[in-house]
């Protein structure tokens, strides 16, 4: 068990593609075993008591993959929602979305509205499922409701109301890349400021618990300084 554990831990679930290709498979077989290593992570978060997990699902970006791909992934939401209802509510998972909801179909929309509303009292674990999520965006989008609801001066506190994640959300203390790539590609930027980051090689469908405890085990080695000193750098006189 590590001795320091993160509340909130963000994933950048890449390499689906790549494991397919490996295997000579298409790519969305790739997506369909990520599905399950997402499945469990959710499940370590639980068994860990992490409170919070940002999982990335699709960016503002991924729009321009092909069209087969694109729909693909969307169905395999929905899919994975309409199958997953009861165990959610049964387990306590709570599933929330962060993103645009403008251009979603309308068939996934429907889903992750209902999900979101039948699993509001669940509270095991907290899953935020970042889907047309860029952090760019989410910023801009937070202005002009803000402008919106009438404010007038800016402060970090005001437009952190107006952000996805809802303000009682830590930000990410840890944020877990798979793949290799060692890059944020539009993900939680407002929220990333003092976040440890952490990335591995291995692809994401075959993240596991194992893989998963090798992050959280480097995390509680981290010393976090936020600007300011270590605990034991500080003067006791
Ligand atoms: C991550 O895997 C899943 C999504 C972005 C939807 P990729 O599809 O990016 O896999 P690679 O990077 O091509 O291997
Ligand atoms: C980031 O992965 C998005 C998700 C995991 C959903 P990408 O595969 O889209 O990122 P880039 O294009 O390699 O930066
Ligand atoms: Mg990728």
């Amino acid at each position: 068990m590590p001795s320091k554990l993160p509340r909130h831990v963000a994933v950048i679930m890449d390499g689906n593609g790549r494991w397919a290709r490996r295997r000579g498979l298409p790519r969305i077989r790739g997506h369909a075993e990520g599905v399950k290593a997402a499945e469990r992570a959710i499940e370590t978060a639980k068994e860990f008591g992490i409170p919070y997990l940002t999982l990335y699902a699709f960016s503002t970006e991924n729009w321009k993959r092909p069209k087969e791909e694109v729909e693909f992934l969307m169905e395999l939401l929905r899919e994975y929602l309409r199958e997953n209802l009861e165990r959610f509510k049964r387990e306590g998972i709570r599933v929330r979305f962060i993103g645009r909801r403008d251009r979603i179909p309308r068939r996934t929309l429907e889903w992750m509205e209902r999900v979101e509303r039948e699993t509001e009292n669940c509270n095991a674990v907290t899953v935020f499922v970042a889907v047309d999520y860029g952090g760019r965006d989410e910023i801009v989008r937070a202005a002009n409701r803000a402008l919106e609801a009438g404010e007038r001066f800016f402060t970090e506190e005001v437009l952190r109301r107006y952000l996805d994640l809802p303000p009682e959300v830590p930000d990410p203390d840890l944020l877990i890349r798979t793949a290799g790539e060692r890059r944020i590609s539009n993900f939680l930027l407002w929220y990333l400021a003092y976040t440890e980051l952490y990335f591995t090689e291995v692809l994401w469908p075959d993240f596991d618990r194992e893989e998963f405890l090798k992050a959280l085990e480097d995390y509680s080695r981290r010393k976090r300084k936020f600007g300011g000193l270590a605990e034991d750098e500080e003067e006791t006189d």
